[in-house]
């Protein structure tokens, strides 16, 4: 018995001749351990500081020290000495007496920069504003006299100090492991585990940890990989990708250094052709280092995206080889679009100039038709062609039609390589009074930001989960996301492309730096990782944007202009079809504002129109906006338990509400539209609460995918699809006769209520906002209904008084999932009372277990201060919910079952077919 995997669209099935090229997914069976981490023996916290404001000309090393001029004060440390604007400080302590070679200072942090000093001697300088790090003291202690240590701070941006946390201790290095670089080393006691894989996800949740991590604490750790290659591909080309590693990754092949790639978020290669045995075993090995951080949110660590083996012909198309793009004159609304030109250019790899090959470009539809073919002699460097479409299918978010152009090269009458690029045909453009136009179309963007991670699994995020993703935004009336602020997974512009969402894909550095932001003076020499970005991405018809950074502390300045300028030039050099923007969050009009195509703003509504009417001819947009705070199934801000209420009211803890920060988007036709920040709750950067809040709130729906109240006031504005939704829940037991905020979302014209069968009234839905009653509350069913202009009825929505929980629902929004080990199914508990209502509080703990197929991959519940582990086969449900994301290995039945003690059990059943879950994308 066949079953679809019924949320993946069908691709065509094209019969293929790739010549000598193979790729090969090498995600499974992967050896991998963690390094131990270094430990600080008779540790004691420093904790007595004063500080003094200083001048830039310290920073270079020599210390301007004349104590007369200065006044110290107590440092509280954690705290702003700057007030919010940059420059120097000094900090100072002395520290107690330890005896013993080793001796180190551990800190939690200097935000922004530090540079070290003890007792005069300058030890060490170090960039970046949250990142651990320890200095060696030995080298100037004083072993008789008192230790004087000196910090000099210099704040970027923002606020700036020492973080809290200082620890003086004796440096005890870890239990090695060897060599597990070198091919002979003997890993058989090593786990093994199967890509995408993020291990941060498995540690405890400490209070030591950073809190804007989640409070999970990165370590080091080792991939091994074997393999081998046949001896026929020796003098082929074979190479590696990395789709992404977290980060600081260092690769080695047999022994061999291949490289080092720092980015935690880009794509990369090496070329092994040299360095693989062919014949026999090659052991690929893989140190990564996710201790430092790139951002301020849950980053995770190891090789969290796929890797792929690579073999071709020598003269083969160059990784990231093709780029296929298509225009055709703006079609004009109701008229049949104009034929369409495809331009398609091609780099040939190692090409030798005594080869006399053709290169052949074929043009495929979406149901795998012919509909253009041209062929070129070549033998070396880029070759450029163009294909005509008479009749094109539009690419939209409505019909996200693709087409594919095939790549072959032939010698001697025989295809030795050949690549599929997909894309699509569209028109973009961005206009300063009337906004964004696709296909000739205004359209405005109704967009989400999104971080990586979700429950359960952490960034090692499997390609079904992206298109599932997608597929609840899509469901909210969303038809764009923004990849802040990072480029992502390939697939997940796969899933953009084939289900139809518009993309901002973003840089993550700006300039030369790993570190989150850019100071004055960043030089922009080394453009490796906004390649990466584009040359990968450049064909998927769902970017309309290229983000060149965000909020950058020279944003508004000349340097800023200087550096972005020169980034933009160099992103002009591999595309221009799209336009160059990045978020800002001040500068607006200076800076970055005078050299971008679009200005984006991130949040500060009120400088929309003073920008417009300074600026009149550049095209605007919101690139960020709400952080609107809300937790699942809450009705009231619980500071303590890190909560805030799902009511879309909370102006003292959110930059916005989400009516207030659509609103002036839905009433400025020039305002192209807007990101929201976030679709879905992230780990990390746990706001409003922070501590024992881990876990972000600003998602419209949580780190499950469970949809929070403010999901319907977007459905309301975005959709028109007819929808209302009433909240909060109706289960106030204890509260009889209390008056109850009762809000309705809905995108009719009016809406009225019923409690028990009677109205409470009808009343008008306003424009981008909500209608509310306050009602006495009384046990059983509040309803509502909507209605359209015509006074039709055209949605109602339910809410009824649970009674205590008695049983568990499983569900999920597929029966199938592929047995390739990677593939998973998030599948959703909903406690229910005996007559099968929700229960909106209800808080059971609920264990699952699987049948011999199946895994259980991970868990989660939306919670935001749960630290319980979401590797685990139990979770407690969270207001009534929580989900457990199933895996399996081979195919067959698999039978989920989730129990809580006291409730009637709940089975789910999943087919796990064979198969790969789409055709590899292009190299
Ligand atoms: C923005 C920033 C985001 C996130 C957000 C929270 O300024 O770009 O990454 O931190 O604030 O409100």
């Amino acid at each position: 018995m066949a079953f679809a995997v019924s949320y993946l669209p069908a691709l065509p099935a094209i019969a293929q001749q790739n010549g000598d090229r193979q790729r090969l997914r090498m995600d499974a069976d992967w050896r991998f351990k963690l390094v131990p981490a270094a430990t600080l023996d008779k540790k004691t916290s420093i904790t007595d500081w004063t500080w003094t404001p200083a001048s830039p000309d310290e920073i270079g090393g020599a210390l301007l020290l004349d104590e007369s001029k200065r006044t110290w004060q107590p440092a509280t440390l954690g705290q702003d000495v700057f007030n919010n604007q940059s420059g120097y400080a000094l900090y100072r302590t002395t520290l107690p007496a330890i005896a013993g070679i080793g001796r180190t200072l551990h800190f939690r942090g200097v935000d922004d920069n530090a540079v070290i000093y003890l007792n005069g001697k300058r030890l060490m300088s170090h960039e970046g504003w949250d990142q651990p790090f320890d200095v060696s003291l030995d080298s100037a202690w004083n072993a008789v006299g008192e230790n004087h240590l000196l910090v000099l701070v210099q704040n970027t941006g923002g606020q700036g100090y020492i973080w809290k946390d200082i620890s003086l201790g004796l440096y005890r290095a870890p239990q090695g492991i060897g060599e597990p670089s070198q091919p002979g080393y003997n890993d058989s006691a090593w786990d093994t585990v199967h890509l995408p894989h993020d291990y941060v996800l498995n540690g405890p949740v400490t209070a030591e940890g950073d809190n804007s991590h989640a409070n999970l604490i990165p370590q080091k750790s080792w991939y091994r990989r074997t393999f081998t290659l046949p001896v026929a591909d020796n003098g082929k080309s074979v190479w590696i990708d990395f789709d992404g590693v977290y980060r600081n990754a260092k690769v080695y092949l047999n022994g061999r250094l291949l490289g080092e790639h720092p980015c935690g978020y880009t794509s990369f290669r090496y070329d092994i052709s040299q360095a693989a045995h062919y014949g026999s075993k090659n052991v690929l090995a893989v140190l990564v280092d996710p201790t430092q951080f790139e951002g301020w949110w849950y980053e995770g660590g190891g090789i969290y995206r796929h890797v792929w083996l690579n073999v071709a012909n020598r003269l083969h198309v160059a990784p990231w080889g093709t780029f296929v793009t298509a225009s055709l004159p703006e079609p004009v609304p109701g008229q049949t679009p104009a034929a369409a030109t495809v331009v398609v250019k091609t780099d040939l790899a190692n090409a030798t100039p005594s080869a006399k090959a053709t290169l052949i470009s074929t043009l495929l539809d979406a149901a795998g038709r012919v509909v253009a073919t041209t062929s070129a002699p070549t033998n070396a460097g880029a070759v450029t062609q163009r294909l005509t479409v008479k009749h094109p299918r539009l690419w939209s978010p409505d019909t996200p039609t693709l087409y594919k152009v095939r790549t072959e090269i032939v010698l001697s009458g025989k295809v030795i390589d050949a690549v599929n690029t997909s894309f699509g045909i569209r028109t973009i453009r961005f206009d300063a009074n009337h906004g964004f136009f696709l296909n000739g179309r205004p359209l405005k963007i109704k967009g989400t930001c999104n971080h990586q991670d979700f429950a359960g699994i952490g960034n090692a995020v499997p390609d079904r989960l992206e298109y599932w993703r997608v597929k609840k935004l899509k469901a909210m009336g969303s038809n764009a996301w923004r990849m802040s602020h990072n480029t992502p997974n390939p697939e997940l512009l796969d899933a953009c492309d084939r289900l139809g969402m518009l993309v901002m894909d973003e840089n993550r550095h700006f300039g030369d730096v790993e570190t989150t932001k850019a100071g004055a003076g960043t030089t922009a020499n080394d453009f490796a990782n906004l390649d990466s970005m584009i040359l990968r991405d450049r064909n998927h018809p769902s970017v309309i944007l290229w983000s060149l950074c965000n909020e950058e502390w020279i944003q508004g300045t000349d340097d800023g202009a200087r550096l972005f300028s020169k980034l933009k030039r160099e992103a002009q050099r591999l595309d221009t079809t799209r336009p160059i923007m990045s978020g800002m969050n001040g500068g607006f009009g200076a800076g970055i504002s005078r050299v971008e195509d679009i200005q984006g703003f991130n949040y500060n509504s009120e400088e929309y129109d003073k920008f417009h009417a300074a600026h009149p001819e550049q095209p605007c947009i919101a690139s960020e906006s709400a952080s609107t705070n809300t937790t699942r199934g809450i009705y009231q801000n619980d500071p303590l338990k890190g909560y805030a209420t799902a009511y879309d009211m909370n102006t003292g803890i959110s930059i916005a509400t989400a009516e207030d920060a659509w609103r002036p988007i839905a009433e400025r036709e020039y305002m192209s539209g807007a990101f929201v920040w976030t679709g879905f709750d992230y780990k990390g950067e746990p706001m409003p609460y922070r501590w024992p809040a881990i876990n972000s709130n600003f998602g419209i729906m949580d780190l499950c995918g469970f949809p929070k109240d403010n999901y319907y006031f977007y459905q309301a504005v975005w959709s028109s699809r007819p929808m209302a939704h009433l909240l909060p829940h109706w289960t106030w037991q204890g509260k009889e006769g209390q008056p109850i905020d009762v809000w309705a979302f809905s995108n009719g014209s009016r809406v009225e209520l019923f409690l028990n069968g009677k109205s409470l009234g009808a009343k008008d839905v306003p424009f981008v906002g909500h209608v509310s009653w306050s009602v006495p509350y009384t046990p059983g069913t509040l309803v509502v209904k909507a209605y359209d202009k015509a006074g039709k009825l055209i949605a109602t929505d339910t809410v009824a008084t649970a009674g205590a929980p008695a049983a568990l629902r499983l569900s999920a929004d597929d029966t199938a999932i592929l047995a390739d080990g990677e593939d998973v199914l998030p599948v959703a508990v909903n406690v229910v009372d005996a007559q099968g209502h929700f229960m909106p509080t209800a808080s059971n703990l609920v264990t699952f277990s699987v049948t011999g197929l199946g895994r259980i991959v991970g868990v989660g519940n939306g919670d935001p201060s749960d630290h319980s582990p979401d590797k685990a086969a139990q979770r407690r449900a969270f207001n009534g919910r929580c989900l457990t994301i199933v895996g399996a290995d081979r195919p067959g039945q698999i039978t989920i079952t989730a129990k809580a003690p006291g409730l009637a059990p709940a089975t789910f059943v999943v087919q796990a077919v064979a198969g790969q879950f789409s055709e590899a994308p292009g190299p």
